[in-house]
Order: structure tokens, then sequence, then C-alpha cells
């Protein structure tokens, strides 16, 4: 009789958990009808091996083969090599990982690889050309110095990013309540917050 491996299992239940539980800004990513405010969870059954799947990512075409439980962070990290996306908690606690699919950031620790498909994709190394002026959050957050270690400052660019797009950055408070989904264990808060209002005016003018 097969053997199920606890870890297998413990990831399992601790994403079904999680995809049901988490209220931070960002969240999961469950499938395509997502822009409709529906979660359709994608299929199923645990395959036997990896699948082939498609991604786009930063405009960009990738062929993998992964195992159906494979998180988009993981391939984005693992798989294709892009690292500016964070795993700090893996738990969707902390927002390292936020990225946007189809314009929308999700946490893609909680977001399965397969659900992505047929959707694009951004993380941050696709915000800026190398060649190119950077995008007006990561300049306000160089004029704010707001960022220490910068661990979580990918996970912080893309949520403040989507909170500008969705209308929740007009006053400090408001920026406050929808980026407190994604943390700072270096506390600096107080910059990333004068940060996204600077980026605030820039975006929309
Ligand atoms: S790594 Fe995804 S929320 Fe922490
Ligand atoms: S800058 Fe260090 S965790 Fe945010």
């Amino acid at each position: 009789m097969p053997t199920e491996r606890s870890d297998d299992r413990q990831s399992v239940n601790r994403r079904r958990f999680l995809g049901a539980s988490v209220s931070t800004a960002a969240i999961p990513f469950v499938g395509k009808s997502f822009e409709e405010g529906r979660a359709e969870p994608l299929a199923p059954a645990i395959a036997e091996g990896p699948i082939s799947t498609e991604l786009t990512i930063n405009g960009a075409p990738y062929r993998l083969a992964l195992d159906v439980r494979t998180t988009l962070l993981d391939a984005i990290r693992e798989h294709i090599g892009l690292t500016g996306s964070k795993k700090g908690c893996d738990h969707g606690q902390c927002g390292a990982c936020t990225v946007h699919i189809d314009g929308v950031r999700v946490l893609s620790c909680l977001t399965l690889a397969v659900a992505a498909k047929g959707h694009e994709v951004a993380t941050i190394e696709g915000l800026a050309r190398a060649d190119g002026p950077l995008h007006p959050m990561q300049q306000a957050f160089v004029d704010h110095d707001a960022f220490q270690c910068g661990y979580c400052t990918p996970g912080q660019i893309m949520s403040a990013i989507g909170c500008v797009k969705e209308g929740h950055a007009g006053d400090d408070d408001t920026i406050r309540e929808f980026m407190s989904g994604n943390l700072c264990r270096c506390a600096a808060y107080p910059n990333i917050v004068a940060a996204v209002a600077q980026a605030k005016t820039q975006m929309e003018g």
C-alpha cells in the first residue's frame, strides 16, 4: 500500500487551511474566476509525477515540468531563477512573496503555480528595465529610505503598487491599513508609508 510522506500531508493541509483563513491585503490566487470574485479550485487530483505547464512571467513565456503542488513562489524562485520575490514565512503571513497576477496583488506562497497558467504574472524584476528608470514606487522607496535589510522590500513594493491601483492610498491611515499584510521586521513602516504616498501622486499624476 502506498505511503504518503508526512511532510507532504502537512504541506497540503497547511495550504488548504491558510487558503481559507488568510486575510492579508494580498490574497491567494485560486483560478480563472478571480476577477469575478469567485473562488474556483483548480483541479484536484494529485498527479503521480511532474506535469507540463506554461507560465508567463514579466511577459516572457516559460514551459516547466512541475509537481502540481508547487507554489507559484517556488516555481518563480527555484525553477525559473527569479529570486526577487522572497520567501519569508511560506504561510501567507508576511507578504514578502507578493507578486501580481493580471495586475492584482497576490501571495505567491499560497498560490499554486498551475493556477497561474494563462495569466500574466509580474514580479519585482519586471517593474523596470535594467537600462531604464525605476518604477515610481521603487524610486519612492529609495527617496524615503523605506528599507533597512531589504528582505521585505520586493513584496512591499509589489503590494504598494496594488494598494495605489486599488485606490487605497488616499491618506496615511488607509495606506497603513491596506499595507498591513506586509510585515517589516526592521520596522521601516513610517518611511514605507511616506514612500507609498509619494508614489501615489506620481502614478496618478
Ligand atoms: S512568504 Fe508568502 S506571505 Fe510570507
Ligand atoms: S527592511 Fe528589513 S524586513 Fe523590511
